[in-house]
């Protein structure tokens, strides 16, 4: 067990409580008809044993404390959201592959330790721009996620139902035991990285960096063991934790626990959850539920935000400037980001505040093709990334992790990469109901391209 560098209180949060959110306005809440079937669903949650383990989420805290320092880099990612239906182990076991595989590529481009934060395990929830949609002069509730109703326009499949919840919690623990399992087999030993190749590695225009990347990272392995005489342990299992939008307040509070010999309250349903850019407001529900949990954090950051709000923000969810506390995910969008985020920076900056500084490339790059599709360009992607590390670099700041939508499906959703698809491929097999991800190859190609970006960087700037 991990020990915790805040053994006492930093400080309790004074008139809080799991539910004290109750009494704040809640964005992007389900109406569900049967409040009685909600309560005792929330009940038998709250009995049910917990996804992950306090002293996990502090581990990662720590982890996320040294990225801050630099001495470590994070990377995020997985599905814009999870569905009931993908709960598959060839789904979960190639989805692992990819961020393997990034995480070797980032590894042994920027030489340090990577933090992996999977979008998993509970990422079932997902805010809508509207409460209901109209088809055809019906009119039923959103699709708002597994965890809240189905996608299908029927009302049966619309209608919130709560023993979804169930339902999710149940998947999050499959997931999560298929992923740890396959970990504590060996699946992640640097020593073994054939087992996370991809159907693609034979006939990519990347296989020959990557595989060229591999045999120079089993080479310094194999160096190291034989200068210590003895194998690298933390190289054959590496640590992977969870992370989800914490949307549905309802269920968020069923897992939020005391546990023994700690002080304050844990959400024990994820190690990192976020804050999406919707529910962010600093008087709302989900900043009050946020603020009275000892897990780390974060705040997806877009381009409204003003600097005083976003100190306003920090103060509220990170009142003792504590180490690994505060993740700000920023999504600008690649026409934005050189504007909107340089004042963001230089006020954090300025009063000296410690958070991490994650750059989310997807949510502000997404446009509609003229065949109906939500797509992302490559490009832009790649851009807004490369542009972030710049303008840490130039803030004085430091970027300190990557948050990415992605499958380890041959899926065909976002636009360009090294196989150039375009909009015609969509077609071919686009299978997200939400928002578009990137496939492995171009997840992989990102991971090259953050590895270069930052190679080039000055060390100073790093
Ligand atoms: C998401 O991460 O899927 C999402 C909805 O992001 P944002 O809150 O940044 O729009
Ligand atoms: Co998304």
């Amino acid at each position: 067990m991990p020990s915790d560098r805040h053994l006492q209180p930093v400080q309790l949060p004074i008139d809080w409580a799991p539910d004290s959110w109750r009494t704040r306005q809640a964005l992007q809440m389900p109406v569900y008809p049967d409040a009685v079937a909600l309560a005792s669903v929330q009940d038998e949650l709250g009995a049910l044993p917990p996804l992950v383990t306090s002293w996990e989420i502090l581990a990662l805290k720590q982890q996320l404390a040294e990225a801050q320092e630099g001495k470590r880099f994070l990377l995020q990612g997985g599905d814009c959201a999870e569905s009931f239906a993908d709960c598959s182990p060839d789904i979960i076991s190639n989805r692992l592959k990819v961020l393997l595989q990034m995480s070797l590529v980032l590894v042994h481009g920027m030489r340090l330790p990577v933090v992996r934060v999977g979008r998993f395990a509970g990422q079932y929830a997902k805010p809508r721009s509207a409460d209901t949609e109209t088809r055809d002069g019906v009119t039923l509730p959103s699709y708002r996620g597994d965890l809240v109703n189905g996608p299908a326009f029927t009302a049966e499949d619309r209608i919130p139902d709560p023993r979804r919840m169930l339902k999710a919690h149940a998947r999050s623990a499959m997931t999560m035991n298929f992923t740890r399992s396959l970990i504590d087999g060996g699946f992640a030993d640097l020593h073994h990285p054939e087992y996370w190749n991809l159907g693609w590695v034979g006939h990519s225009p990347l296989a020959e960096e990557y595989h060229r990347m591999v045999a120079n990272l089993g080479d310094a392995v194999r160096f190291m063991e034989t200068l210590s005489g003895a194998e690298v342990y933390n190289l054959n299992r590496v640590d992977f934790y969870t992370s989800h939008e914490a949307l549905l307040l309802p269920y968020e509070e069923a897992f939020t626990r005391q546990v023994p010999r700690q002080w304050g309250w844990f959400n024990l349903s994820t190690h990192f959850p976020w804050i999406g850019m919707r529910t962010a407001a600093l008087d709302g529900a989900h900043a009050e539920y946020f603020r009275g949990l000892r897990n780390p954090v974060a705040v997806k950051v877009g381009p409204s935000v003003t600097p005083d709000q976003l100190m306003r923000l920090i103060d509220l969810l990170n009142p003792d400037d504590e180490p690994g506390r505060l993740g700000l995910i920023h999504r600008m969008g690649d026409a934005h980001i050189a504007e909107k985020l340089p004042p963001l920076l230089d006020v954090v900056k300025r009063e000296g505040r410690r958070v991490l500084w994650i750059c989310d490339a997807m949510h502000g790059n997404t446009e509609s093709t003229r065949n109906g599709y939500k797509t992302r360009r490559f490009e832009r992607i790649r851009n807004e990334i490369e542009q972030a590390f710049d303008l840490h670099a130039a803030a004085g700041t430091r970027l300190g992790g990557v948050h990415l939508e992605l499958t380890g499906e041959d899926v065909t959703e976002c636009i360009g990469g090294a196989r150039d698809l375009t909009e015609a491929d969509l077609t071919r097999a686009y299978r997200s109901s939400v928002d578009p991800r990137l496939n492995y190859e171009q997840a992989l190609e990102i991971a090259m391209a953050i590895a270069r970006k930052q190679v080039s960087l000055t060390p100073a700037a790093r």
